[in-house]
């Protein structure tokens, strides 16, 4: 009970009201990041070198590659091309709703006869990062509609708003109830176009990113992770149906904007 009330505390304490913290919200000055848009993005560089490869690259027994089945006439088939804007969705081969980090395992599993990269793995990130830098610029635009979306989105929506952890969070305290406020100099945001009349950063359109303090290529339920290891929540696994369900709850509400992935966050 203890260590749950001083989480609570802790928590109220260090939120700060957003207009009196204004530059300690900007960890990186509006200058840098300026730097930073306008030149590398080692993000992009990961994609092309590292999952480009990879992709190129002949794997397995049958030592053949993502690219001798999904490169035609010299371009990547369109719909692996722009797959990254559509996922988590229905996978007729899984008989569920999957994101595209376990579309490509069962590519290595089904096609490549071979032991799929886990889903933790640099290898699978780069892959994931690779089909998202070929989808720069498709509009994201995540089944909402068929009745197993529809179950998804709910159960994303309910692990979204359940309390959970020795501080008794939930996503939605931070991204909703306390949005527009300033966290540990970092400023609170709701994950969609806007949430009571806040402005969010449509999160799912440039992730995977490459973050700074990290130095290196995450995905967005490896995000999610780190936000639940902050709220001081049991992380989920990677792939669990309530991480994709959270996944495609939270890209849904970035329907309609363009992929920028990689990002570059701090
Ligand atoms: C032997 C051929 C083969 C290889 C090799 C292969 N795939 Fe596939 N892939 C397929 C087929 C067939 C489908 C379509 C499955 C379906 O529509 O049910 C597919 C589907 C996909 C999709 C989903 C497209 C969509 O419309 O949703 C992605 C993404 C993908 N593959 C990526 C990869 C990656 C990355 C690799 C390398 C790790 C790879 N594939 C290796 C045959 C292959
Ligand atoms: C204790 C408060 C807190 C909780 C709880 C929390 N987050 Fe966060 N979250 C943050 C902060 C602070 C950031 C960094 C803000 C930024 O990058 O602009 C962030 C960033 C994110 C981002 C990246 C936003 C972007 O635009 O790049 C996503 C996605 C996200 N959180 C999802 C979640 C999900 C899903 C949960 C629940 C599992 C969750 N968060 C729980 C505080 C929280």
């Amino acid at each position: 009970m203890k260590v749950k009330y001083i989480g609570m505390l802790s928590l109220s304490v260090l939120i700060i009201s957003g207009a009196t913290s204004e530059e300690i919200g900007q960890a990186i000055s509006p200058e840098d990041w300026k730097l930073y848009e306008e030149g590398i993005n080692p993000g992009e560089v990961f994609a092309e070198e590292v999952g480009g490869d990879l992709f190129e690259n002949p794997m397995g027994p049958k030592k053949i590659s993502c690219a001798s089945c999904h490169v035609k006439e010299g371009d990547v088939e369109e719909r692996v091309a722009t797959a990254a804007a559509y996922y988590p969705k229905y996978d007729k081969d899984a008989g569920m709703i999957i994101n595209l980090e376990q579309r490509i395992q069962i590519c290595q599993s089904k096609h490549m006869d071979m032991k799929p990269f886990s889903l933790k793995s640099k290898e699978n990130t780069a892959l994931t990062t690779y089909l998202y830098y070929l989808a720069q610029g498709t509009k994201i635009d995540v089944d909402t509609r068929s009745p197993m979306a529809k179950e998804y989105l709910k159960y994303g929506r309910y692990i979204f708003t359940l309390k959970r952890g020795v501080r008794n969070l939930s996503c939605q305290v931070c991204h909703e109830f306390a949005a527009g406020r300033v966290l540990r100099m970092q400023w609170l945001k709701p994950l969609g176009f806007e949430y009571n009349g806040i402005k969010g950063t449509t999160a799912a359109d440039h992730w995977p990113a490459f973050r700074m303090t990290k130095n290196k290529v995450q995905t967005l339920q490896q995000r999610f992770q780190g936000c639940q290891k902050q709220g001081g929540q049991k992380k989920l696994p990677l792939g669990s149906k309530e991480m994709v369900a959270l996944e495609l709850y939270v890209k849904s509400l970035s329907n309609g904007a363009e992929l920028k992935t990689p990002g570059l966050r701090r």
